[in-house]
């Protein structure tokens, strides 16, 4: 099968960029001594796990417990769910972390922790939980300049029901950034707060083995992680148009894009329209504080995936693509019919959209790709 056969909307991955990405930060985590726990939530897809943690210890990060259990079934024993833990999925994570070597649950409330360890009495077992820590991003997280956090770290140890492995940031204000040089600030920071919290947890008499951070564009730019023990980027394995625009890579590493096909042609508004609307692309606003015009993904040539910057996608609805051009719409590449690729502002929603991902080396397909989705 060629990418001119397929069917449009499409999901097309590019196993070449996929696995140039993931080197490329396999060898960034060799290289900063940490270990590597990829976060799969980009592609939820086990192919593309099993290359991000080859070399490495083989955990990962999720980001449902669907996909917890779509990966243990396929052969991964040491999994972080690295969303705080709704309690009314405690009693399942349980069973989950049965078969598995190790199922890390997150947490930052009393609460939750209260009723993992009545759980955990109640099914004599014992949970395995990261105390999150807001390192700037401001979603979840206890603060580590609070007491608070100190004494919940403290309440977590004291239970016999339960096992602090470890603190874990994810700062999610990285994507703020304007360049490189303002993710390594981000990257540093997450990096400080992180060990400066993990000592006051030592002087606390709360020692932690583990500590995690990571979001792809502070891991792409930190220069020096001592004192973390693990990173765990997930982005990275395909990338975006944001990402791009931020500096974290070229337009030319990203993996993930959609194939679509012109429907109509308005000459008089310099526009086409395409058959990928929301609902291929997801509505992203995308980085609007580097490029306010940015619109909803970078327009490239179908075939060889070349950025046409002259064409913004200005628009969309459930199933329609407005594409407006710069200067003069040029009717005889764009008629009714005609190709183009989006590559999308955030692949991670993009591509949860969609069932399959045909997989490309070359404008071939050598493969499909089936991700879980759900929760
Ligand atoms: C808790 C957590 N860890 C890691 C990541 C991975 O970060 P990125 O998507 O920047 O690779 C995310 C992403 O949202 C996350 O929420």
């Amino acid at each position: 099968v060629k990418l001119q056969d397929l069917p449009t909307p499409c999901a097309v991955v590019d196993l070449d960029r996929v696995e140039h990405n993931v080197e490329r930060f396999s060898a960034r985590a060799r290289r900063l001594g940490v270990r590597l726990r990829p976060h799969v939530k980009t592609h939820k897809c086990l192919e593309a796990a099993r290359l991000q943690v080859e070399g490495h210890f083989g955990g990962i990060t999720v980001s449902t417990l669907a996909e917890a259990r779509c990966f243990a079934h396929g052969g991964f024993t040491d999994i972080t769910y690295a969303v705080p833990i709704p309690t009314d999925r405690l009693a399942e994570a349980v069973v989950l972390a049965r078969r598995v070597d190790r199922l890390n649950l997150l947490v930052d409330q009393t609460t939750t922790v209260e009723a993992a360890e009545e759980v955990a009495r109640a099914t004599g077992s014992s949970i395995d939980l990261f105390l999150e820590v807001d390192s700037g991003g401001g979603r979840t997280g206890v603060d580590p300049e609070s007491d608070d956090g100190v004494r919940l770290a403290q309440r977590i140890a004291a239970s016999s029901d339960l096992e602090l492995r470890g603190i874990l940031t994810h700062a999610g204000q990285a994507y703020d950034c304007r360049n490189r040089d303002a993710a390594l600030e981000v990257g540093t920071l997450e990096r400080d707060v992180m060990t400066g919290f993990a000592a006051r947890l030592a002087s606390a008499g709360v020692p932690v083995q583990e500590i995690s951070v990571g979001s792809t564009p502070g891991f792409a730019a930190v220069g020096d992680l001592a004192g973390v023990t693990e990173a765990r980027p997930g982005n990275y394995a395909f990338f975006d148009a944001f990402q791009a625009a931020i500096g974290t890579c070229t337009l030319d590493e990203v993996a993930f894009s959609v194939l679509v096909t012109v429907i109509g042609v308005y000459p008089r508004r310099r526009e086409v329209v395409v058959n990928g609307g929301a609902l291929a692309l997801s509505k992203d606003p995308g980085p609007v504080h580097v490029d306010p015009d940015c619109g909803y993904g970078v327009v490239a040539s179908a075939y060889g995936t070349r950025p046409i910057h002259t064409l913004r996608v200005v628009a969309l609805t459930q199933e329609h693509g407005v594409i407006r051009a710069a200067g003069e719409l040029d009717l005889h590449q764009l008629e009714v019919g005609t190709r183009l690729r989006i590559l999308p502002n955030h692949s991670c929603l993009a591509a949860a959209l969609h069932d399959r991902y045909w997989v490309a080396r070359d404008e071939k397909v050598v493969g499909e790709w089936r991700p879980v989705r759900g929760w």
